[in-house]
């Protein structure tokens, strides 16, 4: 049996629309990509969408369009992937890399704040805030709106793995909820009225829900959209999406730059093709002139129509991905429920996850094994999982430029360790999914530590805190051992 991590869900469709675009004679950037922006524009409410061949490469532009200078600097989560940040360094600014929440591994806005503060007190100027949604899950959106109001920070966000990812919030105090609202009124995603939301007040938040563990159908975006349900990107400056092979929806490589400032839109729209100043199907069809002007030194981002082709068929089957992926990730919830060794992944309130990634946590306090150990065994099962990720302050660049110790982020320290993301995609069947968690509960069953809690200093990080139980405390002490000892 093999199960690879990810297989991408290309039909006939997709198959038909590139081999059209190639017969139709216009390969790069033309009809099919102004289709696939406007599409995708209407597909996740945003006004401007400007289609390019990365993710990395729209996070680029928007910080480009932002007016990014050397010097400044720019909070970023250290729990997310290289290219979050470093677009930032693209400019000679600083990323300053802020820890997550143990809950869903998002931006811990608290910490943010407090990375903000350190920097101000040593005269840095910080000028935006990039979250990222993990793994699909959106996270504290109305934390990280109102961080920007109070310290004036533009939010890049990187909605890398949300196509789609919807949430809902309740109206706050002080005009803060809705979208760019001043006066406490929200515009409607569906209609773009401006309406007073009505919600939960914060106060009656409950705890974290767990999955639920019956198979939940999924409402249709649409019907999710008049129910008060916002997708991601309703609440930053720009949102930049990505269709790399094993995203919810792909192109191969590509990326969406997505923003309701139009001002953003038409710069990253020039800045993605050399900084001139208009796009080669304007200057190549009838309605186009032969003259152009260059009016910065931009780069070569634009996406082709083989991409958009691709990309144009993908989009009319995110619904039904977006599908599949909730119901494979409650049957995984459902199958692994039982295993104490393990910690599952949890639905925050007000959220309907894209579930690009399921992630597990490892009791490794309970395992007799490693993370690494674990993975090679489901290898030799064959299954394929990942990592995401190695926080970026352990990584050797940032931690020798900025001069980052593991434990300055303690809650992504203490967790990497122990998270694993399994195999998820929409091709998946039920019997695969029980063949990983069949092979999962084997691995734990050859590997349980009897009688597992151990004594740890008080010290660590976790100590203290309920969420983080003994296992976190135990990873924690492994983060440190790895960390010193193999120099990470
Ligand atoms: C969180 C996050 N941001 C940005 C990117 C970069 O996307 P791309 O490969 O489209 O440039 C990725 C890619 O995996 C990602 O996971």
């Amino acid at each position: 049996m093999k199960i690879p991590f990810y297989k991408p869900s290309i039909g006939a469709e997709e198959i038909n629309e590139v081999v059209d675009t190639l017969k139709s004679g216009w390969l790069t950037t033309g009809p099919r990509t102004k289709q696939f922006e406007r599409e995708f524009a209407d597909y996740l409410k945003h006004k401007h969408a400007v289609a390019v061949n990365s993710c990395t490469a729209a996070l680029h532009l928007a910080l480009e369009a932002i007016g990014l200078k050397p010097g400044q600097s720019v909070i970023v989560p250290t729990m997310t992937f290289a290219a979050t940040a470093e677009v930032v360094r693209y400019f000679g600014a600083s990323p300053v890399l802020a820890d997550c929440r143990v809950e869903d591994f998002n931006l811990d806005v608290a910490d943010a704040e407090r990375k903000i503060q350190s920097a101000l007190a040593t005269s840095q100027s910080v000028v935006a805030i990039m979250p990222v949604h993990y793994g699909g899950q959106v996270g504290d959106v109305a934390g990280v709106r109102s961080l920007a109001r109070r310290y004036n920070l533009k939010i890049i966000e990187d909605a890398a793995h949300c196509c789609p990812a919807f949430y809902r919030e309740e109206s706050r105090e002080q005009g803060e909820s809705g979208q760019k609202a001043e006066d406490g009124r929200q515009k409607s995603v569906v209609s773009g009225q401006w309406s007073v939301v009505r919600g939960q007040s914060s106060a009656v938040r409950g705890p974290i829900s767990p999955l639920p563990s019956s198979i939940n159908p999924q409402p249709s975006t649409l019907n999710l959209l008049n129910n008060g349900w916002l997708p991601v990107g309703s609440s930053a400056d720009v949102s930049c999406y990505s269709f790399y092979a094993n995203k919810t929806i792909t192109t191969g490589e590509g990326g969406m730059a997505c923003t309701d400032n139009e001002a953003y839109a038409d710069r990253m729209r020039i800045m993605s093709l050399h900084g001139i100043s208009r796009d080669a199907w304007k200057r190549y069809t009838a309605e186009g002139s032969w003259y152009y002007e260059i009016i910065a030194p931009g780069f070569k981002y634009n996406m082709t129509d083989i991409a958009a082709a691709i990309g144009l068929q993908q989009l009319r089957k995110a619904e039904l991905f977006h599908r599949r992926r909730t119901e494979l990730a409650g049957r995984y919830s459902e199958l692994l429920a039982e295993v104490e060794e393990l910690i599952l992944p949890r639905l925050q309130p007000d959220r309907i996850h894209s579930w690009h990634l399921y992630v597990i946590r490892l009791r490794l306090d309970r395992l007799k094994i490693d993370r690494a150990q674990f993975i090679a065994e489901l290898q030799q099962r064959g299954v394929g999982t990942s990592v995401h990720w190695m926080p970026l302050h352990m990584h050797p660049y940032y931690r020798d430029t900025y001069g980052y110790a593991p434990e300055d982020l303690p809650t992504s320290c203490s967790l990497y360790p122990e998270i694993l993301t399994l195999p998820l995609y929409p091709d998946m069947s039920e019997s695969d999914v029980g063949y990983v968690c069949n092979s999962i509960k084997d691995i734990v069953a050859m590997n349980r530590r009897v009688g597992a809690t151990q004594h740890l200093p008080d010290n660590l990080p976790g100590a203290g805190a309920p969420a983080r139980q003994d296992n976190a405390r135990a990873a924690a002490v492994e983060c440190f051992v790895n960390s010193r000892g193999a120099g990470i």
